[in-house]
């Protein structure tokens, strides 16, 4: 297992892709969000790991907005961009480094689409562990997982890409890599009950029955408890 790169640049290695990756998730953390059963975060602080441009906490805080929020991530570039975007929103991009500064401060952690990125799964787990509050929940969303139908295609597609090396790990990983940290573990699949976004065609589904089946079926919701 090698370890996470401490920094990089942006997660796409072309720029345009990651400037078009937070439009192209927004209908999906729409529904992320609307699985969320905590519906009043006025008092909550809220961390999203894997923030990139940050585009998910502006959503949220406009949806549910909360007290204060953390983005972290290892793209510094898309981190400054997020910074550079958050206006006045009670919100911060910062380093991944800078969780450690942030023990038991968070009701609720999200992180969608980056826990099959993370080298050490087990370390990520104790690390959201002690960001949380007792009683605080993870939310963590991956379709990129060993029993994803498309995952071998896609393994060599991310990999050649984005700066990340991506982990084989099946759902049963991270079931287990939370459980031993201490968390309840739930999971549901992620369920995307929307039109799913098309914008042409697309080397990770090039069918549109692959599409359907990813957002509808791959996906996957891990509800993680720090019981307090
Ligand atoms: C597929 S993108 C998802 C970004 C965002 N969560 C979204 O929904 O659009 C994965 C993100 O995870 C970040 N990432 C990868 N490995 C990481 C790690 N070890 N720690 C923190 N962030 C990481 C990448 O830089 C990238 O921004």
């Amino acid at each position: 297992m090698t370890a996470a790169p401490a920094t990089i640049a942006t997660w796409h290695k072309d720029r345009v892709r990651e400037n078009a990756m937070g439009p192209a998730h927004a209908p999906i953390w729409r529904h992320f969000i609307d699985l969320v059963p905590e519906g009043d975060l006025s008092a909550k602080t809220v961390l999203d790991f894997g923030c990139n441009q940050g585009g998910f906490l502006r959503m949220l805080h406009a949806v549910r907005p909360f007290r204060r929020g953390l983005g972290v991530d290892i793209a510094a570039d898309s981190v400054a961009r997020a910074q550079a975007m958050k206006g006045d929103l009670p919100i911060d991009y910062a380093p991944v480094a800078a969780l450690d500064a942030h023990a038991g401060r968070f009701d609720i952690a999200f992180s969608h689409e980056v826990i099959y990125l993370v080298p050490d799964i087990a370390a990520h787990a104790q690390q959201v562990w002690a960001a949380l509050r007792p009683g605080g929940v993870y939310y963590a969303v991956t379709g990129c997982h060993t029993g994803n139908k498309l995952w071998p295609r896609w393994r060599t597609l991310i990999a050649e890409t984005t700066n990340v090396a991506t982990q084989d790990r099946s759902l049963d990983d991270y079931g287990e890599a939370f459980r031993a940290a201490g968390f309840e573990v739930g999971v549901k699949r992620f369920g995307f009950s929307g039109f799913a976004p098309y914008g042409g065609y697309s080397d990770y589904y090039p069918t549109l029955e692959e599409r359907i089946y990813y957002y509808s079926e791959a996906k996957t919701l891990f509800r993680l408890v720090k019981e307090g």
